[in-house]
């Protein structure tokens, strides 16, 4: 029988890595949800409807239409600096709406996976295991601490919260980019970049990502799972493998550290995460980085043939 999965922030980077990975399946009955009117990704293997999470009555029409079984929430406010700046919105998204979605799940029975982030650490002590005690330094972190707090205390059967780190990919008409894209697009330019040496983080392959959390629905497993790229490295070091991967030039990347670059929010240090409880329990294995940007880099010269 088909499990029907509503996701949620369907636009974005994870969002459609997680309806191409479980539209794949053909186990899944799936309907993408996101802000805007019509799905910004080409592909019919999902329906689609418009949603806002911090719309109460919103959410509340959508689970009355679609009944899920399943709920992945892939929406959130992700740019850190502009939670710090604009703290009522990122509450709302991040927080409350949260809440929200899992009180909906509580009246239909459905099982809640809440995405998360390294940030709720403070990164004094990284790499982290799930049972660490989080201490955020951003309000962005403080926002998805709540979040989780708000999902774990919900009283809900059935839920898990799926935490992740710098999350790179691609993916049709995103908003925003990530980490690993914009040092490609500088180097492809032949713009020179600084990026910190003290800030360690797992870069997470989205696919591998998605391929986590479909394991989580798939075995209904509830609790807390990191689900990261299995290598800790600084954010230079993850540029520098990028150009060597991609061919680009190296040396367009200098070296700086938190006491020149100063950004609004906090970051935490050293985060990165043990990700042995989502080997285990799940068969969770993500790629190696290399290979991982080996094959985005071959997806990204298909997009642009594609676009030629
Ligand atoms: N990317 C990372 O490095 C990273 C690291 C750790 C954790 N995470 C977590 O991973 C999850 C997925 O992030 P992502 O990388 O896929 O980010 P993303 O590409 O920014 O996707 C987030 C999506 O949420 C949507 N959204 C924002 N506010 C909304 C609202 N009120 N109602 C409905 N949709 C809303 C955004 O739509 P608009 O485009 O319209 O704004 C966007 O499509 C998030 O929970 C994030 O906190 C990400």
């Amino acid at each position: 029988m088909y499990r029907r999965v509503l996701i949620t922030g369907g636009n974005g980077l994870l969002g459609q890595a997680l309806i191409q990975k479980m539209g794949q399946s053909g186990n899944y009955d799936i309907m993408a949800t996101g802000r805007q009117s019509r799905p910004l990704f080409a592909g019919g293997s999902c329906g689609y409807m418009s949603m806002d999470i911090s719309d109460f009555k919103n959410v509340a029409s959508v689970f009355q239409d679609f009944s899920p079984d399943v709920v992945i929430n892939c929406a959130a406010m992700t740019q850190v600096d502009d939670c710090e700046s604009e703290r009522e919105i990122c509450w709302r998204v991040n927080a409350d709406a949260v809440e929200n979605l899992a009180k909906q799940c509580r009246k239909f029975g459905s099982h809640l996976i809440q995405v998360s982030t390294d940030f709720i650490f403070d990164g004094l002590t990284g790499p982290y295991r799930e049972a660490d005690r989080p201490n955020p330094l951003s309000y962005y972190g403080r926002s998805k601490l709540a979040g989780e707090n708000g999902v774990r205390h919900a009283g809900l059967d059935r839920w898990a919260i799926a935490r992740t780190v710098l999350v790179f990919g691609t993916g049709e008409n995103l908003s925003r980019s990530n980490f690993v894209l914009w040092v490609a697009n500088s180097l492809k330019q032949g713009k020179s970049i600084s990026v910190v040496t003290d800030q360690f983080r797992s870069p997470t392959y989205v696919y591998d990502l998605a391929d986590g959390i479909e394991r989580i629905v798939r075995f209904k497993k509830s609790g807390i799972y990191h689900l990261s790229g299995r290598e800790t490295l600084s954010v230079y070091d993850i540029a520098v493998t990028t150009a060597e991967v991609f061919g680009l030039d190296r040396t367009l990347i200098n070296k700086t550290d938190g006491s020149q670059f100063k950004q609004v929010a906090l970051r935490p240090p050293r985060t990165g995460f043990l990700i042995l409880k989502a080997e285990t329990e799940l068969g969770y294995k993500p790629h190696e980085l290399r290979d991982a940007l080996a094959e985005l880099a071959n997806q990204l010269k298909i997009q642009s043939s594609e676009s030629a």
